[in-house]
């Protein structure tokens, strides 16, 4: 029996879009299994929790065969391994995020030299769609329909109403 084509599909996600349920769904058709694996980044401040994203992204990729969410720490590399995957999967929307990428690509190749890094480009329609430009219309009360999955623009409505109430408590009001 061959082995089946696993591919791991990481990122922030904060929130996942539908440019990355594009890539996604790419992502499907070339391997067998897709792992969409949302990062712990301490580094970042996010606006939602790693097994909340989890949880939006598994409620929006219903009927992608062979899909699963998974949330990791550390090393991708080592997340990679973890699951057995042959490959690692990002998205090339435009050459300015092509530097990082290939920063990133070559330093994961010298950890683990087995794990292929595949880029993948998004349907036209999104390649300028990114999660933080999706907060920033949401922020200033702009329409993010079609942008992001039905259920992550109610989150995101909600979470963005949530903060703003908690900075108008914390902010002493002016005399
Ligand atoms: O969606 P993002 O923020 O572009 O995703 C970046 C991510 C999460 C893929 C990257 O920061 C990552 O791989 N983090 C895990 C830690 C790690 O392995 N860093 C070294 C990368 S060379």
């Amino acid at each position: 029996m061959t082995r089946p084509r696993v591919a791991l599909f990481p990122g922030s996600f904060d929130p996942f879009t539908n440019g990355h349920l594009d890539l996604a769904r790419r992502a499907g058709e070339l391997f067998d299994r897709v792992v969409i694996a949302v990062a712990h980044n301490s580094a970042k401040t996010s606006l939602f929790t790693p097994e909340e994203r989890v949880e939006m992204i598994e409620a929006s990729i219903g009927g992608l065969k062979g899909a699963s969410v998974i949330h990791f720490s550390g090393l991708l590399v080592d997340c990679a391994r973890r699951i057995g995957a042959q490959a690692i999967i990002r998205g090339l929307r435009a050459v300015s995020d092509f530097e990082f990428e290939f920063q990133m690509a070559l330093m994961n190749r010298r950890l683990a030299p087995g794990v292929e890094i595949a880029f993948l480009m998004p349907s036209q329609e999104f390649t300028y769609l990114n999660s933080t430009l999706v907060k920033e219309v949401a922020r200033h009360g702009g329409r993010v329909r079609g942008l992001v999955p039905p259920l992550v623009e109610r989150r995101l409505r909600e979470r963005l109403r949530a903060v703003a109430r908690a900075e108008a408590v914390a902010k002493p009001r002016a005399r």
